[in-house]
């Protein structure tokens, strides 16, 4: 890999990522919200990997802010990482509307444009191609988050099917509970969610890489989980999505489903 473009590339996974990924001198482009932050991951990065990083601001759930990613994906990048992604509270009829537009434009049609803007450089080349960071939360009923995380799993599955032979690879992962700034933000209390399914950035992205490179198309971390999903699949949608209900988080005193 020459250049990769990771979204949501200055906090978790994706930060993660990119220090992975410019470990392995890989030149980056670096895309958040935050320009002071971005910043001063790009410099540490420089810094630390002697990598060039190339920044981009943008807001995914803006029109704006996707024709800015879309530009420079076209542009031509040999790894796009759609990493960026948010939660939010609440059950679907208490959320407001535009926080769940926002997570079907950042999670999937972000993932869409981004996807369809970069492949047609790295098939011309034979070689690259797009990791897409989905959730544990794609295999049960789980609201709009776990919705949009079921339709980059089957959009990423879809496009590998199409792309097959090609040399370029779509993989979707889809990690459980992962320690990052994640359910902070979305103000989400995980103090139920037992210490073992938690997860560090750095083993999702080493298993996501190694999956990618070994062309699997769902990639899950870790044996523990692949049980889980296993298990999941072996009960009926309907009382999976019970149970997965009830190992959620609360706020003011109330049970919400809670968002791996
Ligand atoms: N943590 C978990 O337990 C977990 C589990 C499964 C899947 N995931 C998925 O993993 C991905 C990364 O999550 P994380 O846990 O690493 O979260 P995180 O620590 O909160 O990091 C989120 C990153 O995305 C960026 N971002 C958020 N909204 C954005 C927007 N509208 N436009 C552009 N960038 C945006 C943030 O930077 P700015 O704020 O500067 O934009 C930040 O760099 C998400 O897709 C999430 O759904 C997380």
């Amino acid at each position: 890999m020459s250049v990769a473009l990771v979204t949501g590339a200055t906090a978790g996974i994706g930060a993660a990522f990119a220090r992975r990924l410019a470990g392995d001198g890989t030149d980056l482009v670096l895309l958040a919200r935050d320009d002071a932050r971005l910043r001063s991951a790009a410099d540490e990065l420089r810094s630390a990997y002697g990598v060039s990083v190339e920044t981009v601001v943008a807001d995914l759930s803006t029109e704006e802010g996707l024709s800015v990613a879309e530009q420079r994906a076209a542009e031509g990048v040999d790894l796009l990482v759609n990493n960026a992604g948010f939660g939010h509270q609440g059950w679907f009829l208490d959320a407001p509307l535009d926080v769940e537009l926002k997570t079907m434009r950042v999670h999937c049609e972000a993932v869409l444009r981004l996807t369809h803007a970069a492949l047609p450089h790295m098939l011309r080349h034979g070689t690259g191609g797009v990791i897409n960071v989905a959730s544990i939360a794609a295999f049960v009923a789980r609201g709009t988050y776990g919705a949009s995380k079921a339709w980059v799993v089957s959009f990423s599955e879809s496009v590998a099917a199409e792309i097959v032979g090609s040399g370029v690879q779509v993989t979707a992962v889809c990690p459980g509970w992962v320690r990052t700034e994640f359910h902070h933000r979305a103000d989400l209390d995980v103090g139920d969610v037992p210490s073992y399914l938690w997860l560090e950035p750095e083993t999702v992205v080493d298993a996501a890489l190694r999956d990618f490179s070994r062309g699997v198309r769902v990639s899950v971390p870790t044996a523990r989980y692949k049980v889980i999903v296993g298990l999941n699949r072996a009960v009926p949608r309907r009382l999976a999505a019970a149970i997965s209900a009830r190992v959620g988080s609360r706020r003011a005193g109330r049970r919400v489903p809670a968002k791996p």
